[in-house]
Formats: C-alpha cells, sequence, structure tokens
C-alpha cells in the first residue's frame, strides 16, 4: 500500500500506520485525511486485519494538529467543510468495530490529540504531550475534541484544556483519564503492539461486540444500552466461538477461537 503522507506496515493480523510528515510535525493535511480514509475503509473490507496502531513518523510527534498553512485559507463556508472533511474520517475510525490504539509519540495536539481521541485506546511514551491548543489560533476544535474529549474526561477537564489551550504531559494525561498507560519512549511501540497481540488472542467476535456496545454507549440511555448489550450477548451466544470459548473452559484447556 503506498501513500505520500502515511506508511503503512502490515503486521500477522494488525496494521501500523504512521502518520509521516515529520518535518511538519506530521501535522494533518488534506491529502493526509484522504489517506487515512482510504486505509480505513480498506482496514473495513478486510476481515484479515483485526487491529490498528496509529502512531507517528520521527521522535518528536504524533501529530501536531491540523495543518495550519491550509487552514488560515479558510473563511466561514470553507471553514465548515475542512472541518467536515476530517471529522468524517475521525467518525469512521471511532466507529471500527477492531480495536484501535494511538501510541502517542510525542505531540498530539489540536487535530492530532483529536486522532487520538478517535482510537479506542491512547499510550503513550513519557515525551507525550497532549492540548487542544485552538483558541491560541482563534477557532476551536474542529475534529471532534468538544464532545469526544467531554465524554472521555469529563466536562471540567474538557473545558479547562480547551479555554486554556494548555499543554499537559503524558502523565498528567494518564491522572485524567486522557491515556490509558504510560510507557518509557523506546519501549512504546513494543509495548503497544504487546498489548494488542494479548487482545488478538481472544474471541475476536467477542471483542468486536464489546466495543460496538461500549460505542454505542456514547449515543444511547442506560436502558437502551443494557437493552442493546442484551441483544448483541444473544447474537455472541449464537458463534461457534462461544462454544469454543465455554466448551475449552469445562474441558481445561485454552479456546481455540476461529472468528466464527
Ligand atoms: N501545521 C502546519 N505546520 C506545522 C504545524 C501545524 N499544526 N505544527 C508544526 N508545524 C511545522 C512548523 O511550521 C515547522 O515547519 P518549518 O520548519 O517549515 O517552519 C515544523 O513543523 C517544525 O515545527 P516548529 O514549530 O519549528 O517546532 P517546535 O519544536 O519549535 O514547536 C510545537 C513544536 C508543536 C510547539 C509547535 O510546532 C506548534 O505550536 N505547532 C502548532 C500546534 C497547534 O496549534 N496545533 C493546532 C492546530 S489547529
Amino acid at each position: 500500500m503506498n501513500y505520500e503522507t502515511i506508511l503503512v506496515e502490515e503486521k500477522q493480523n494488525y496494521i501500523i500506520v504512521k502518520l509521516n510528515r515529520p518535518d511538519k510535525l506530521n501535522a494533518l493535511n488534506s491529502l493526509m485525511f484522504n489517506e487515512l480514509d482510504d486505509i480505513i475503509k480498506k482496514v473495513e473490507l478486510n476481515r484479515d486485519i483485526h487491529g490498528i496502531i496509529l502512531t507517528g513518523s520521527g521522535d518528536k510527534a504524533f501529530a501536531a494538529g491540523a495543518d495550519i498553512k491550509e487552514l488560515h485559507e479558510s473563511d466561514d463556508r470553507s471553514g465548515k467543510l475542512f472541518s467536515e472533511h476530517g471529522s468524517k474520517v475521525m467518525s469512521r475510525l471511532a466507529q471500527l468495530k477492531i480495536p484501535t490504539i494511538a501510541a502517542v509519540n510525542g505531540f498530539a495536539l489540536g487535530g492530532g490529540c483529536e486522532l487520538t481521541l478517535a482510537c479506542h485506546l491512547r499510550f503513550a511514551s513519557e515525551n507525550a504531550k497532549f492540548g487542544q491548543p485552538e483558541v491560541n489560533l482563534g477557532i476551536i476544535p474542529g475534529y471532534g475534541a468538544t464532545q469526544r474529549l467531554t465524554h472521555l474526561v469529563g466536562y471540567a477537564k474538557a473545558i479547562e484544556l480547551i479555554i486554556s489551550a494548555n499543554i499537559i504531559d503524558a502523565y498528567e494525561a494518564e491522572k485524567i483519564g486522557l491515556v490509558n498507560k504510560v510507557f518509557p519512549h523506546q519501549e512504546l511501540m513494543l509495548k503497544t503492539e504487546e498489548f494488542l497481540q494479548n487482545v488478538l488472542t481472544k474471541g475476536q467476535i467477542a471483542v468486536s461486540a464489546a466495543i460496538d456496545c461500549i460505542n454505542a454507549s456514547l449515543n444511547l440511555s442506560i436502558a437502551e444500552g443494557l437493552k442493546y448489550e442484551s441483544k448483541i450477548f444473544g447474537q455472541v451466544c449464537g458463534t461457534k466461538d462461544f462454544k469454543e470459548g465455554t466448551l475449552a473452559f469445562l474441558e481445561k484447556r485454552k479456546p481455540n477461537f476461529v472468528g466464527d
């Protein structure tokens, strides 16, 4: 898979996508959004890819935000389209039912932070820095932070971060629940891959069903969400993997999941 602004590394049953404009701190331009959209669409259609790790090229940045040079050209009409274009790609990513992990190797600012928010999990190197500095530029976040950050860290911390434009380090991000785990810089990819590889030993239908139900909770009342969970639970009970997983427990052996 050849792209100009991203690198895609294919592993046995998952892929690593690297944002690849290191001289611009991996700032997200339209071409990068188009290429991300393309790879996500390919993943949606490929049943052999069971997870995605997203990271940044170079040692300094995951992504330092939307490309400010492109953004500067926006007016009130094109600005809305600018936001919708990136937002659509982030939503496509967020709605994937295979695990997606942002391995944050440096600055994750503005759209870069929002891209991590569109992943299911965020692992950070000790060097990582997070923030939504848009108000410094006279704008607001346009790729979901007012919504996803608020869901993730709560109203108070989301408002604090967004209206102050403060940048926080990896440990602060972990403390407020923005980051799942922090690792030494050199171990970030190894630890992230180990985590994903462990998840991929589980029943993949169950993993996807769990992601689906948890994501549904963002848009449903508790009563609706519980109803949805029971429906999906029932569907999962109809799979071969469920019979195998429970039988393996009863026979005191490891399950052999087939994804069916
Ligand atoms: N859009 C476009 N280019 C960007 C960028 C962005 N969001 N962030 C960094 N770059 C470019 C810089 O213009 C510079 O390019 P140049 O070498 O051609 O001048 C290059 O990346 C390196 O950045 P630089 O600012 O020199 O690095 P630094 O270490 O001094 O500072 C940051 C790092 C992250 C603090 C700083 O780049 C920054 O504040 N970036 C913008 C963050 C932001 O506001 N994001 C939200 C955008 S909506």
